[in-house]
């Protein structure tokens, strides 16, 4: 280790080196911090996924995911409610369906009594003022796990993609706002659009999760809906291969041609790429999923003390504002949205 003495000094100041400019000008308090910041994360940035269960006044833990609840959907109404009063604009339930009324096709989420559908029913009645996006996707109804329809081995993609329009047409029936449709088949948000509006529901948006990559994020959902277990192999036939940002780019332009209104990354911090990308290219309504394995990242972190967890959270939820988002569907909504309140 060469004495710090003979190290050879260049001599330059530091006002040389920097011509004048110093970026730590504007840093230097709190108020002009907040003149120069950019973007800004509110409570209309929120999208609240939420868990349902069979069931009357009854709630569950999702071991996977600490803090977050199944509701019966007596409870989602209460919850929604909840959500509406605190300005947050949309909910997005999905459900954790028994396992008897699952099959290899995924068929019951067409019946408008399964849980989407009741509870897109109930909060519609009860707390109108809320936007409510379904997830037409299939896994919570196969045997399987998957979100097509399973032929040897196979995702069969045009029978999954009618299955797919079925379901979207009953929760439109219900009273979904947005059809949301996560299952990557090809062609499916073109035939969704002509399906709604062949059925007089031209006023009903899609938001594609048009680019949803193959990804071990999402392992506390499966927890969380009952597909664990069920999963048969995996989604890399029709999720996108997370090495990818071309295809995501060839993916979203596609359905935005076959009537997409809102397009959707997922998953998303890790993703944020995507969403710079997307915004850029597009300059259409731009969503990201914060999903679950984020949020049990933060979490279990947290509640070791080995970060704190509530400057993440926020942090977290700033930095899809920055890359370009117009809205987060975040587990920590609510959480977000009652700290907010308080400023
Ligand atoms: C399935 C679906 C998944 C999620 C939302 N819809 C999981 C998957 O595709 O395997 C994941 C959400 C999360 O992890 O929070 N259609």
């Amino acid at each position: 280790n060469k004495a710090f003495s003979q190290i050879r000094q260049p001599g330059r100041s530091v006002d040389e080196i920097t011509q004048g400019r110093r970026l730590r000008r504007m840093r230097k308090a709190d108020w002009s911090r907040r003149l120069v910041q950019e973007h800004r994360l509110t409570v209309d940035d929120l999208i609240w996924p939420i868990f349902l269960c069979e069931g009357e006044n009854h709630s569950e833990p999702v071991e996977a995911m600490p803090g977050v609840e199944r509701y019966s959907v007596d409870m989602a109404v209460r919850q929604a409610e909840k959500a509406a009063k605190l300005g947050v604009p949309a909910i997005a339930p999905f459900p954790r369906e028994n396992l008897e009324f699952r099959d290899v096709n995924g068929s019951y989420i067409a019946n408008p009594d399964n849980l989407i559908n009741r509870a897109v029913r109930a909060i519609k009645k009860q707390v109108p003022e809320i936007g409510i996006i379904t997830d037409a996707a299939l896994d919570p109804f196969t045997i399987h796990g998957h979100d097509g329809i399973l032929r040897d081995g196979v995702i069969v993609n045009d029978e999954s993609v009618e299955m797919v329009v079925l379901g979207a047409l009953a929760q439109a029936e219900a009273g979904a706002d947005i059809i949301a449709p996560s299952d990557m088949m090809d062609g499916r948000i073109g035939a969704i659009r002509e399906a709604l509006d062949a059925n007089g529901f031209q006023d009903v948006a899609i938001m594609s999760y048009a680019t949803k990559f193959a990804s071990a994020f999402y392992g506390p959902y499966r927890d969380a809906i009952g597909t664990s277990g069920l999963l048969q192999g995996d989604k890399k036939t029709y999720y996108i291969d997370p090495a990818n940002s071309d295809e995501a780019i060839r993916e979203a332009e596609q359905d935005l041609a076959e009537g997409a209104d809102m397009i959707m990354v997922k998953p998303g911090l890790p993703y944020l790429d995507i969403v710079r990308r997307l915004k850029d290219a597009f300059a259409m309504p731009t969503y990201a999923y914060q999903v679950s394995g984020e949020y049990s990242m933060i979490k279990a972190a947290g509640a070791n003390g080995w970060i704190d967890e509530e400057r993440v959270m926020m942090e977290s939820l700033l930095a899809f504002k920055r890359a370009g988002c117009n809205g987060i569907l975040t587990y920590f909504a609510i959480e977000v949205a009652q700290k907010l309140a308080r400023g």
